[in-house]
């Protein structure tokens, strides 16, 4: 069974062959962005495959086209909702800083409890 690790927090999921990356982040919990639900249009899920790259089904014309959209852009990265894993391999995620800043736009609860943690002023 693949395994996903997202980095730099850590997180590891065990997920069956034909999960996404950003299902795997669903399921694990890990800070990935999703504002389009998921459909290629709109590169919040932005990710950079440190590790297993090969193993992801290649990227479509559509993700190459929505990427053009995506910050900081590099030969790794990919959109994780595109990004389905095909092979048992370990695949090593980094959330794009796009992407964590997307998925506490979405959860607004969670963006305040950090900044409580961390001491700041709601
Ligand atoms: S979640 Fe919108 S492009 Fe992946």
């Amino acid at each position: 069974m693949p395994k996903v690790r997202f980095e730099p927090d850590g997180i590891e999921i065990d997920v069956p062959v034909g999960t996404s990356i950003l299902e795997a982040s669903n399921k694990a919990h890990a800070q990935v962005g999703s504002a389009c639900g998921g459909v290629c249009a709109c590169s919040t899920c932005h990710v950079y495959v440190k590790q297993g790259l090969d193993a992801l089904a290649p990227a479509s014309d559509r993700e190459e086209d929505i990427m053009d959209k995506a910050f900081d852009v590099k030969s790794n990265s990919r959109l994780g909702c595109q990004s389905k894993i095909l092979q048992d391999v370990v695949v090593v995620v980094e959330i794009s800083r796009e992407s964590r800043q997307a998925f506490l736009d979405e959860h607004p609860e969670l963006r305040a409890a950090l900044k409580q943690a961390a001491g700041a002023p709601r």
